[in-house]
Protein backbone atom coordinates (compact mmCIF):
# COMPACT_ATOMS: atom_id res chain seq x y z
CA UNK A 1 0.00 0.00 0.00
CA UNK A 2 1.28 3.45 -0.77
CA UNK A 3 -0.79 6.00 1.20
CA UNK A 4 -0.70 9.48 1.03
CA UNK A 5 -1.59 11.72 4.26
CA UNK A 6 -2.70 15.29 4.87
CA UNK A 7 -0.23 16.00 1.42
CA UNK A 8 -0.24 19.94 1.26
CA UNK A 9 2.22 21.80 -1.31
CA UNK A 10 2.61 25.32 -2.23
CA UNK A 11 4.33 26.47 -5.10
CA UNK A 12 4.92 30.01 -6.04
CA UNK A 13 1.67 31.31 -3.66
CA UNK A 14 -0.12 29.16 -5.33
CA UNK A 15 -2.04 25.76 -3.31
CA UNK A 16 -1.26 23.09 -5.23
CA UNK A 17 -2.29 20.26 -2.92
CA UNK A 18 -4.51 20.91 0.03
CA UNK A 19 -4.47 18.35 2.59
CA UNK A 20 -4.69 15.35 0.06
CA UNK A 21 -4.93 11.79 1.82
CA UNK A 22 -5.59 9.05 -0.60
CA UNK A 23 -4.10 5.10 -0.65
CA UNK A 24 -2.73 3.06 -3.72
CA UNK A 25 -3.49 -0.77 -2.99
CA UNK A 26 -1.18 -2.61 -4.60
CA UNK A 27 -1.57 -4.90 -7.26
CA UNK A 28 -4.51 -3.31 -8.34
CA UNK A 29 -4.92 -0.26 -11.10
CA UNK A 30 -6.03 3.42 -9.58
CA UNK A 31 -7.14 5.79 -11.19
CA UNK A 32 -7.03 9.49 -10.10
CA UNK A 33 -9.01 11.33 -12.29
CA UNK A 34 -9.98 14.96 -12.55
CA UNK A 35 -9.92 18.10 -15.13
CA UNK A 36 -6.88 19.88 -16.20
CA UNK A 37 -4.68 21.84 -13.33
CA UNK A 38 -6.38 19.38 -10.73
CA UNK A 39 -3.25 18.85 -9.51
CA UNK A 40 -2.86 14.98 -10.92
CA UNK A 41 0.53 15.04 -12.30
CA UNK A 42 1.63 16.87 -8.89
CA UNK A 43 0.12 13.65 -7.07
CA UNK A 44 2.41 11.51 -9.02
CA UNK A 45 5.41 13.79 -8.86
CA UNK A 46 5.07 13.73 -4.62
CA UNK A 47 4.73 9.58 -4.99
CA UNK A 48 8.02 9.93 -7.28
CA UNK A 49 9.89 11.97 -4.66
CA UNK A 50 10.10 14.89 -7.24
CA UNK A 51 8.75 17.29 -4.94
CA UNK A 52 8.97 17.45 -1.25
CA UNK A 53 5.54 18.01 0.26
CA UNK A 54 5.30 21.35 2.78
CA UNK A 55 3.21 18.77 4.80
CA UNK A 56 2.37 15.30 5.41
CA UNK A 57 4.13 11.48 5.29
CA UNK A 58 4.04 9.33 2.42
CA UNK A 59 3.86 6.01 3.61
CA UNK A 60 5.00 3.38 1.18
CA UNK A 61 4.11 -0.11 2.09
CA UNK A 62 4.12 0.73 5.74
CA UNK A 63 7.62 2.98 5.56
CA UNK A 64 7.78 6.28 6.12
CA UNK A 65 9.47 7.80 2.76
CA UNK A 66 10.08 11.27 5.18
CA UNK A 67 12.16 9.59 7.28
CA UNK A 68 14.35 7.46 4.93
CA UNK A 69 17.60 7.53 4.76
CA UNK A 70 19.15 8.33 1.04
CA UNK A 71 19.84 4.57 0.19
CA UNK A 72 16.03 3.85 1.34
CA UNK A 73 15.22 6.43 -0.69
CA UNK A 74 17.51 5.13 -3.53
CA UNK A 75 16.01 1.24 -3.25
CA UNK A 76 12.84 3.11 -3.31
CA UNK A 77 13.31 5.13 -6.71
CA UNK A 78 14.02 1.63 -8.58
CA UNK A 79 10.46 0.02 -7.13
CA UNK A 80 8.73 3.18 -8.79
CA UNK A 81 8.33 3.65 -12.31
CA UNK A 82 7.11 6.30 -14.58
CA UNK A 83 5.77 6.84 -18.18
CA UNK A 84 5.53 10.78 -18.82
CA UNK A 85 2.64 12.42 -20.59
CA UNK A 86 5.07 13.66 -23.36
CA UNK A 87 7.28 9.94 -23.14
CA UNK A 88 10.47 12.03 -22.64
CA UNK A 89 12.13 9.96 -24.92
CA UNK A 90 15.48 10.78 -26.26
CA UNK A 91 15.16 11.85 -29.69
CA UNK A 92 19.34 11.84 -30.85
CA UNK A 93 18.84 7.60 -29.63
CA UNK A 94 17.27 4.75 -31.33
CA UNK A 95 14.36 2.71 -29.54
CA UNK A 96 16.60 0.07 -28.36
CA UNK A 97 19.37 2.95 -27.15
CA UNK A 98 16.03 4.79 -24.97
CA UNK A 99 15.52 1.46 -23.57
CA UNK A 100 19.55 0.61 -22.44
CA UNK A 101 19.66 4.21 -21.00
CA UNK A 102 17.79 2.83 -18.18
CA UNK A 103 18.55 -0.60 -18.00
CA UNK A 104 19.74 -0.93 -13.96
CA UNK A 105 23.34 -3.01 -13.40
CA UNK A 106 24.36 -2.18 -17.11
CA UNK A 107 27.66 -2.53 -16.46
CA UNK A 108 27.09 -6.39 -14.30
CA UNK A 109 25.23 -7.44 -17.29
CA UNK A 110 26.86 -9.99 -19.69
CA UNK A 111 27.42 -8.73 -23.57
CA UNK A 112 24.29 -9.98 -25.38
CA UNK A 113 22.66 -9.75 -21.74
CA UNK A 114 21.13 -6.29 -22.92
CA UNK A 115 20.21 -7.10 -26.31
CA UNK A 116 17.39 -9.66 -24.91
CA UNK A 117 16.47 -7.77 -22.41
CA UNK A 118 15.37 -4.76 -24.65
CA UNK A 119 14.16 -7.67 -27.15
CA UNK A 120 12.07 -9.24 -24.14
CA UNK A 121 10.94 -5.43 -23.22
CA UNK A 122 9.66 -4.81 -27.20
CA UNK A 123 8.03 -8.07 -27.60
CA UNK A 124 6.04 -7.24 -24.41
CA UNK A 125 4.94 -4.17 -25.88
CA UNK A 126 3.89 -5.95 -29.16
CA UNK A 127 7.18 -3.47 -30.74
CA UNK A 128 9.65 -6.46 -31.71
CA UNK A 129 12.06 -5.30 -34.33
CA UNK A 130 11.96 -1.51 -33.74
CA UNK A 131 15.12 -1.55 -32.23
CA UNK A 132 17.29 0.93 -34.63
CA UNK A 133 14.17 3.22 -35.62
CA UNK A 134 14.38 6.47 -33.82
CA UNK A 135 11.10 8.34 -32.14
CA UNK A 136 10.53 10.56 -35.19
CA UNK A 137 10.03 7.50 -37.25
CA UNK A 138 7.23 6.28 -34.85
CA UNK A 139 3.54 6.95 -34.58
CA UNK A 140 2.02 8.09 -31.23
CA UNK A 141 0.76 4.89 -29.78
CA UNK A 142 4.16 3.53 -30.96
CA UNK A 143 6.13 6.07 -29.21
CA UNK A 144 3.61 5.53 -25.59
CA UNK A 145 4.48 1.97 -25.83
CA UNK A 146 8.40 2.50 -25.73
CA UNK A 147 8.01 5.16 -22.70
CA UNK A 148 6.25 1.74 -21.66
CA UNK A 149 8.91 -0.25 -22.47
CA UNK A 150 11.42 2.01 -20.29
CA UNK A 151 9.49 2.38 -17.61
CA UNK A 152 9.22 -1.36 -17.02
CA UNK A 153 13.57 -2.18 -17.47
CA UNK A 154 14.60 -1.70 -13.69
CA UNK A 155 10.77 -3.94 -13.03
CA UNK A 156 9.25 -1.60 -11.11
CA UNK A 157 6.58 -2.51 -8.78
CA UNK A 158 4.64 0.45 -9.41
CA UNK A 159 4.33 2.65 -12.24
CA UNK A 160 2.76 5.47 -12.87
CA UNK A 161 0.95 6.84 -15.73
CA UNK A 162 0.48 10.46 -16.70
CA UNK A 163 -2.41 11.01 -18.84
CA UNK A 164 -1.23 7.66 -21.47
CA UNK A 165 -4.09 7.65 -23.36
CA UNK A 166 -4.14 11.37 -24.04
CA UNK A 167 -3.97 12.23 -27.70
CA UNK A 168 -3.91 8.49 -29.17
CA UNK A 169 -6.52 7.55 -31.57
CA UNK A 170 -9.08 4.78 -30.58
CA UNK A 171 -6.67 1.71 -31.99
CA UNK A 172 -3.60 2.88 -29.59
CA UNK A 173 -5.87 3.72 -26.67
CA UNK A 174 -6.63 0.23 -26.60
CA UNK A 175 -3.33 -1.48 -27.09
CA UNK A 176 -2.18 1.00 -24.06
CA UNK A 177 -5.04 0.31 -22.02
CA UNK A 178 -4.38 -3.51 -22.47
CA UNK A 179 -1.30 -3.09 -21.93
CA UNK A 180 -2.01 -1.86 -18.19
CA UNK A 181 -4.35 -4.78 -17.89
CA UNK A 182 -1.40 -6.79 -18.52
CA UNK A 183 0.97 -5.59 -16.25
CA UNK A 184 -1.54 -6.01 -13.57
CA UNK A 185 -2.24 -9.73 -14.50
CA UNK A 186 1.89 -9.92 -13.95
CA UNK A 187 1.58 -8.12 -10.66
CA UNK A 188 2.03 -4.71 -11.13
CA UNK A 189 0.67 -1.40 -9.42
CA UNK A 190 -0.82 1.42 -11.48
CA UNK A 191 -1.58 4.78 -11.15
CA UNK A 192 -3.28 5.90 -14.05
CA UNK A 193 -3.89 9.47 -14.08
CA UNK A 194 -6.48 10.75 -16.53
CA UNK A 195 -9.43 12.90 -17.42
CA UNK A 196 -11.01 10.42 -20.00
CA UNK A 197 -13.43 8.65 -18.08
CA UNK A 198 -14.06 5.91 -20.85
CA UNK A 199 -10.57 4.59 -20.26
CA UNK A 200 -9.97 4.93 -17.06
CA UNK A 201 -13.42 2.86 -15.92
CA UNK A 202 -11.85 0.18 -19.05
CA UNK A 203 -8.81 -0.21 -16.39
CA UNK A 204 -9.76 0.45 -12.88
CA UNK A 205 -9.93 -1.08 -9.94
CA UNK A 206 -10.18 2.15 -7.56
CA UNK A 207 -10.79 5.73 -8.59
CA UNK A 208 -9.61 9.14 -6.52
CA UNK A 209 -11.23 11.91 -7.85
CA UNK A 210 -9.41 15.71 -7.70
CA UNK A 211 -10.41 19.00 -8.02
CA UNK A 212 -8.77 21.93 -7.00
CA UNK A 213 -5.85 20.62 -4.72
CA UNK A 214 -8.71 18.22 -3.05
CA UNK A 215 -9.85 15.02 -3.35
CA UNK A 216 -13.75 15.25 -3.45
CA UNK A 217 -14.36 11.74 -3.40
CA UNK A 218 -12.38 8.27 -3.45
CA UNK A 219 -13.32 4.31 -3.69
CA UNK A 220 -15.10 2.33 -6.20
CA UNK A 221 -16.72 3.16 -9.43
CA UNK A 222 -20.50 2.03 -8.50
CA UNK A 223 -19.37 4.29 -5.32
CA UNK A 224 -18.06 7.69 -7.10
CA UNK A 225 -21.20 7.27 -9.44
CA UNK A 226 -23.37 7.51 -6.29
CA UNK A 227 -21.58 10.31 -5.09
CA UNK A 228 -23.54 13.28 -3.62
CA UNK A 229 -20.29 15.93 -4.11
CA UNK A 230 -21.90 18.44 -6.39
CA UNK A 231 -18.66 18.06 -8.83
CA UNK A 232 -18.03 14.58 -8.87
CA UNK A 233 -22.20 14.51 -10.59
CA UNK A 234 -21.23 17.32 -12.71
CA UNK A 235 -17.91 15.41 -13.93
CA UNK A 236 -20.08 12.39 -14.86
CA UNK A 237 -22.77 13.67 -16.16
CA UNK A 238 -21.48 13.61 -19.52
CA UNK A 239 -20.82 9.73 -18.64
CA UNK A 240 -24.36 9.07 -17.01
CA UNK A 241 -26.08 10.48 -19.85
CA UNK A 242 -23.77 8.64 -22.84
CA UNK A 243 -25.06 5.37 -20.86
CA UNK A 244 -27.94 5.40 -20.45
CA UNK A 245 -27.64 3.03 -17.02
CA UNK A 246 -23.94 3.00 -16.03
CA UNK A 247 -24.18 0.27 -13.30
CA UNK A 248 -25.45 -2.32 -16.24
CA UNK A 249 -22.44 -1.35 -17.85
CA UNK A 250 -20.46 -1.62 -14.14
CA UNK A 251 -21.66 -4.91 -13.13
CA UNK A 252 -20.78 -6.31 -17.23
CA UNK A 253 -16.95 -4.98 -16.06
CA UNK A 254 -16.98 -6.80 -12.75
CA UNK A 255 -18.04 -10.16 -14.41
CA UNK A 256 -15.37 -9.88 -17.17
N1 LIG B 1 6.22 24.17 -10.91
C1 LIG B 1 5.06 24.78 -10.65
N2 LIG B 1 5.03 25.97 -10.04
C2 LIG B 1 3.83 26.58 -9.75
N3 LIG B 1 2.63 26.07 -10.05
C3 LIG B 1 2.61 24.86 -10.67
C4 LIG B 1 3.81 24.14 -11.00
N4 LIG B 1 3.45 23.00 -11.60
C5 LIG B 1 2.10 22.99 -11.65
N5 LIG B 1 1.59 24.09 -11.10
C6 LIG B 1 0.17 24.42 -10.94
O1 LIG B 1 -0.40 23.43 -10.11
C7 LIG B 1 -1.73 23.13 -10.48
C8 LIG B 1 -1.89 21.64 -10.69
O2 LIG B 1 -1.04 21.22 -11.76
P1 LIG B 1 -0.98 19.73 -12.27
O3 LIG B 1 -0.73 18.82 -11.12
O4 LIG B 1 -0.02 19.70 -13.39
O5 LIG B 1 -2.47 19.52 -12.79
P2 LIG B 1 -3.11 18.36 -13.71
O6 LIG B 1 -2.04 17.33 -13.92
O7 LIG B 1 -4.29 17.86 -12.94
O8 LIG B 1 -3.54 19.02 -14.97
C9 LIG B 1 -2.01 23.95 -11.73
O9 LIG B 1 -2.72 25.10 -11.35
C10 LIG B 1 -0.63 24.34 -12.22
O10 LIG B 1 -0.65 25.57 -12.89
MG1 LIG C 1 -1.14 16.77 -15.68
Amino acid sequence: MIELKNISITLNDNVILDDVTLSIEMGMNTIILGPSGAGKSSILKIILGLWKPDNGEIIFEGKNVCKMTDDEILQLRKKVGIVFQGNALFDSLTVAENILYFLPDKKKLSENEPKYKIEELLSFVNLSGTENLYPEELSGGMKKRVAIARALAFNPQVILFDEPTTGLDPINTESVLELIEKLKQNGTTSVIVTHILDDAIEVGDNFIVINEGKIVEAGSLEKILRSKNPFVKEFFKRFIEENHNPFIRISKEVNK
